[in-house]
């Protein structure tokens, strides 16, 4: 984590110019390094994941100022001698004494890494700065945990000091679904029952757990996945239009939205929500082992690489609209994308051509691969006989823009400006952890879940979810 997203994102920050010539890095961990071999580690990460690594002299002047110290996570004692080096390094490179600390360990530790910093006094800045802190999900492992887990943070951390990172919402796409939404005219009095057919979410992997095992184990696609990710994708794209884009007033909408998806009925699970683990199977023409193969998974392994829902809302502007939300690893390939499918329009005049034979407008958002968006219209295909087609009217990030910052550039600068609007509030974890619950306890109990063949769309049984009303997953299309 820290080697792939946050060195790279903080030299990238430096480079534009978004970092204070003061600031600094202490990085902490388990294993005794010096200075510099911190550094070193670092520069490695730097020459392997930057497109375009930076000079000698650029590595340089940026890993001056990074700095290590070994710190037990257990010893009160550690993290004294933690705070007595911000102090030293806070009067070296004269800062202010703001401090943000990037949790980036083992959900199993937040608790005690919280408790011992609030003990060191690290809860506060220096000098009278501010301290925040970064938490990476998983928040708790289902609703109850989340809850005694946000009430022993509390202790130490005010509720406006926590930045619980989500990084899909520090994607230029996502965040650009909101202005779409509320910066145009003519997507909102479409947005809505009378026109929206059903919408599809999906978030599709090709590649497997690597060597997450461990982690993955213990989580499950809902946890990993749908607890945090898709929710998000499914508030962005549903919620009402907040007054203003600040933090409380776009988490509100979130959290209300939240609040109006019907729960999920355990005993009725069937009808909306399907799982699955990968089999073998071909990936672009290379032969992929099992879930159960992967190194680190136990051989009956019950935990799910695959999950659909069939979401409802219950509120005036969606109800009847099935929200199909998927995501999985190992599947036919990367995509992420929201699929706005519109209803038929409701009479043709276009004799003998029947209503039912022309395609209704769909709106695809692509998060990625290809960042963009499509809007497919109906045409005439030129010549004397009326014949109508399907055209697409397409956008691309990349074409337009260049290439996209990564996601955790924004959302450090964000928490660094003290902005909470792109990081999860802790009643949005609750209503999400309370929505998946009951799918969580009953999947737990229930035994293996289908297997699907590595390199397809999922188990047949997620078609069936949207077949049932007539509709099929886009893939990509
Ligand atoms: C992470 C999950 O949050 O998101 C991973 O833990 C997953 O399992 C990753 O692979 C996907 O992120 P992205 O940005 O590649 O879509």
């Amino acid at each position: 984590m820290a080697e792939r997203k946050l060195f790279p994102s903080l030299f990238n920050l430096r480079s534009g110019g978004f970092l204070p010539p003061e600031f600094f890095a202490l990085g902490t961990g388990r294993t005794d390094l010096t200075d510099e071999a911190f550094r070193l580690h670092v520069a490695e990460a730097l020459k392997s994941i930057l497109k375009s690594p930076p000079s000698p002299a650029e590595a340089a002047s940026f890993l001056a100022h990074f700095y290590y110290q070994r710190l037990d996570y257990g010893d009160p004692e550690g993290y004294r001698r933690l705070a007595a080096r911000l102090d030293d390094l806070e009067t070296r490179h004269r800062t202010r004494g703001n401090r943000l600390h990037y949790l980036s360990i083992p959900p199993s530790l937040y608790e005690t890494v919280v408790e011992r910093l609030g003990a060191a006094g690290l809860s506060r800045g220096g000098r009278g700065g501010w301290a925040r802190v970064i938490v990476e999900k998983p928040f708790g492992r289902d609703a109850s945990s989340a809850r005694v887990l946000s009430g022993k943070v509390w202790k130490v951390f005010n509720e406006d000091q926590i930045y619980r990172i989500d990084h899909y919402l520090g994607k230029e796409t996502v965040q650009n679904i909101l202005v779409l939404r509320f910066a145009n005219i003519f997507f909102e009095p479409v947005w809505n029952r009378n026109y929206v057919d059903h919408v599809e979410i999906t978030v599709a992997e090709d590649i497997g757990i690597g060597h997450r095992a461990g982690y993955y184990e213990e989580a499950g696609v809902l946890r990993d996945m749908f607890q945090n990710h898709l929710f998000q994708l499914l508030c962005i794209t549903a919620m009402e239009a907040p007054s203003g884009f600040e933090a409380d007033r776009v988490r509100d909408e979130k959290s209300k939205l939240l609040r109006a998806v019907r729960p999920f009925e355990a005993d009725r699970l069937e009808s909306v929500a399907v799982r699955g683990q990968y089999g073998r199977g071909d990936v672009a023409g290379v032969l992929q082992r099992a879930y159960l193969e992967e190194p680190g998974v136990s051989a009956r392994s019950t935990t799910e690489t695959f999950a659909a829902l069939k979401v409802s809302i219950d509120n005036w502007r969606w109800e009847g609209v099935p929200f199909y939300l998927r995501s999985g690893k190992r599947l036919a390939q990367r995509l992420t994308e929201i699929v706005v499918q519109f209803k038929r329009i409701p009479h043709l005049m276009f004799h003998p051509l029947r209503a039912e034979d022309l395609s209704a407008n769909r709106l695809v958002l692509r998060i990625q691969p290809e960042e963009g968006l499509s809007l497919t219209v109906e045409t005439k295909r030129p010549g004397p006989a009326l014949s109508l087609g399907t055209v697409g009217m397409d956008f691309s990030y990349e074409h337009v823009f260049g290439e996209s910052p990564e996601a955790y550039e924004r959302l450090f600068l964000d928490a660094m400006a003290g902005d909470q609007t792109l990081f999860t509030r802790s009643d949005w974890v609750d209503l999400s952890w309370s929505l998946l619950t009951p799918v969580l306890e009953r999947w737990g109990d229930a035994g293996p879940p289908p297997l699907y063949a590595s390199g397809t769309w999922g188990p047949p049984e997620a078609d069936r979810l949207l077949a049932a009303q007539g509709h099929r997953w886009s893939n990509g299309k």
